[in-house]
C-alpha cells in the first residue's frame, strides 16, 4: 500500500489496493452480525484485508471516501433463469384479472428462446446480469431449463457460464410439449446431462404437479449427483407436495419457492443443512401466499432470499425489493433480510467461505448505499438506493 490516494471511479481496473473510508453504517453480515459506525474498509487485491474505525484507516493506493453512507456485502443472488427470450407480459396481465399460474407457461418461453440466436441471447444475458449489478448483486447463479433439447440445453449452459458466477443445469424443468415424458426423463439423466456437465457446478429439478413427481425428480438428482453436480430442488411451490423431505433426503443444498409447507417441511429444514430459498418477487408475481420465513426461522432453518428473475413468475433481478418486501409483509427484522439475502445465498450456493459478508480475507464484494443506514431499504422501498458497487475490489458501478 502507499500513501498517494487517487480516486475509485466506476469501472476502473482493479488496483493493488483500495480504501473505502467514511462509513456512516458497515453492516458487516458476519458471525456476529456486527454494524460498525464511522468505518472504513481496505481491499488488497481483490479481497478484504482490514476493517475499523475510519480515523485508523491505513493507507492505500486508491481510495474512495463513501461520505457516510451506508455499506454491506453484495447481494448474493442464489435463484435466477436469465437464458431466456421472449416477453409474457399478456400472461402476467391475465393472472392479474384471476388467472392462474401453472408450468405450462415455460413451454412458451422454451419456444421464443429457442429461435434467437448466440449473440442476442448473450447481450440479453448480458443486459439482465448488468440491471442485477446497477441494483447491488454481486454474486449471481443463473440456470438453464428454457432448452429442453440436449443441444440447446448445452447451448444454454454455455451461454450462461459466460455471464454468471454459476450454472446450474435445469432440463428437469418441464417435459416439453409434444415429448413423451419417460424419454424425456431418460434423455435428461443421459445425453443431455453428459452435454451440459462441463459448463454447470449444479444440478435442478422442478419437483411440482405438472413439472415432475417425487420419482421422476428421485431419479434426475441422483443421476446428477452421479456426475458430480450439487443439487438443488424447486419445491413446494404452487401446493403442499413431496419438493422439500425430496430435497433434505438427497442433501440438496437448498431448496427453493418453499411457498406451501407444512410442520414436518419446516421440522425437516430445521434439522437439515438445506437451506430454504424464499423468492418474494415470485410470490407477489403469482399471486401465491409469501413463503413463511418468520416461520422458518422461528423454527431454526437457514433462510436465503432469492430473485428468481425469470419471464414467467418473476420478471425482476431487484435483491434490495426483495429484502424490502421481507421486512415489510414477511416479518424478516431487516438484520435477517440482510443476512439471507447475502450469507443466506452464499450458503445456497456453498460460497459461503468466499462471498456473503463483509470479512478479513473474503472477496471484496461491496454495496454502498445512497443512505446513511441499511433500514432505508425497507423504510425508501422501491427507491433507487444503490450508489456504487465493488465486486472483486473492482468498482463496477
Ligand atoms: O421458478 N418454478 C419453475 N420455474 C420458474 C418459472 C418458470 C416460468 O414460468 O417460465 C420459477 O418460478
Amino acid at each position: 500500500m502507499t500513501s498517494t490516494p487517487a480516486s475509485a471511479s466506476p469501472a476502473s481496473a482493479s488496483p493493488a489496493s483500495t480504501v473505502i473510508t467514511g462509513i456512516g453504517e458497515l453492516t458487516t453480515v458476519d458471525a456476529e452480525h456486527r454494524v460498525l459506525h464511522d468505518a472504513a474498509v481496505v481491499i488488497d487485491d481483490g479481497r478484504i484485508a482490514w476493517i475499523g474505525p475510519s480515523a485508523q484507516a491505513p493507507a492505500a493506493d486508491t481510495s474512495y471516501d463513501a461520505e457516510g453512507r451506508a455499506v454491506l456485502p453484495g447481494w448474493v443472488d442464489s435463484h435466477t433463469h436469465l437464458v431466456f427470450a421472449g416477453d409474457r407480459g399478456a400472461e402476467f396481465e391475465a393472472r392479474m384479472a384471476g388467472q392462474q399460474y401453472s408450468a405450462g407457461g415455460i413451454g412458451v418461453t422454451m419456444s421464443a428462446t429457442r429461435e434467437t440466436d448466440d449473440a442476442t441471447l448473450a447481450s440479453l444475458l448480458a443486459a439482465r446480469v448488468g440491471d442485477a449489478r446497477r441494483g447491488g448483486t454481486t454474486f449471481l447463479e443463473t440456470k438453464t431449463g428454457y432448452g429442453l433439447s440436449v443441444e440447446e440445453e448445452q447451448r444454454h449452459a454455455r451461454l450462461a457460464e459466460q455471464a454468471a458466477d454459476v450454472v446450474t443445469f435445469l432440463g428437469a424443468h418441464l417435459v416439453p410439449p409434444g415429448a413423451d415424458a419417460d424419454e424425456y426423463l431418460d434423455l435428461v439423466c443421459g445425453p443431455m446431462l453428459e452435454a451440459v456437465a462441463e459448463h454447470v457446478q449444479w444440478a435442478d429439478v422442478f419437483c411440482e404437479r405438472g413439472a415432475f413427481d417425487v420419482d421422476a425428480s428421485r431419479r434426475v438428482l441422483q443421476a446428477c449427483r452421479d456426475a458430480g453436480l450439487g443439487l438443488r430442488v424447486h419445491g413446494n411451490q404452487l401446493g403442499p407436495g413431496p419438493g422439500v423431505k425430496l430435497a433434505v433426503e438427497m442433501g440438496a443444498a437448498s431448496v427453493d419457492h418453499v411457498n406451501h409447507l407444512d410442520d414436518a417441511d419446516v421440522a425437516a429444514l430445521a434439522d437439515s443443512e438445506t437451506v430454504a430459498t424464499c423468492l418474494p418477487a415470485c410470490d407477489l408475481s403469482t399471486r401465491q401466499p409469501l413463503a413463511p420465513g418468520r416461520r422458518l426461522l422461528d423454527a431454526g432453518a437457514e433462510v436465503a432470499l432469492a430473485s428468481n428473475c425469470n419471464p414467467g413468475t418473476s420478471y425482476t433481478t431487484a435483491m434490495g425489493f426483495c429484502v424490502a418486501t421481507a421486512v415489510l409483509q414477511m416479518e424478516l427484522t431487516l438484520k435477517e433480510a440482510l443476512r439471507a439475502a447475502t450469507m443466506g445465498g452464499a450458503r445456497a450456493l456453498r460460497v459461503e467461505d468466499e462471498v456473503g459478508s463483509v470479512e478479513v480475507g473474503k472477496r471484496a464484494d461491496l454495496h454502498v448505499l445512497d443512505a446513511p443506514a441499511a433500514i432505508h431499504l425497507a423504510y425508501r422501498p422501491g427507491m433507487p438506493l444503490t450508489h456504487a458497487v465493488f465486486k472483486d475490489g473492482r468498482r463496477e458501478v
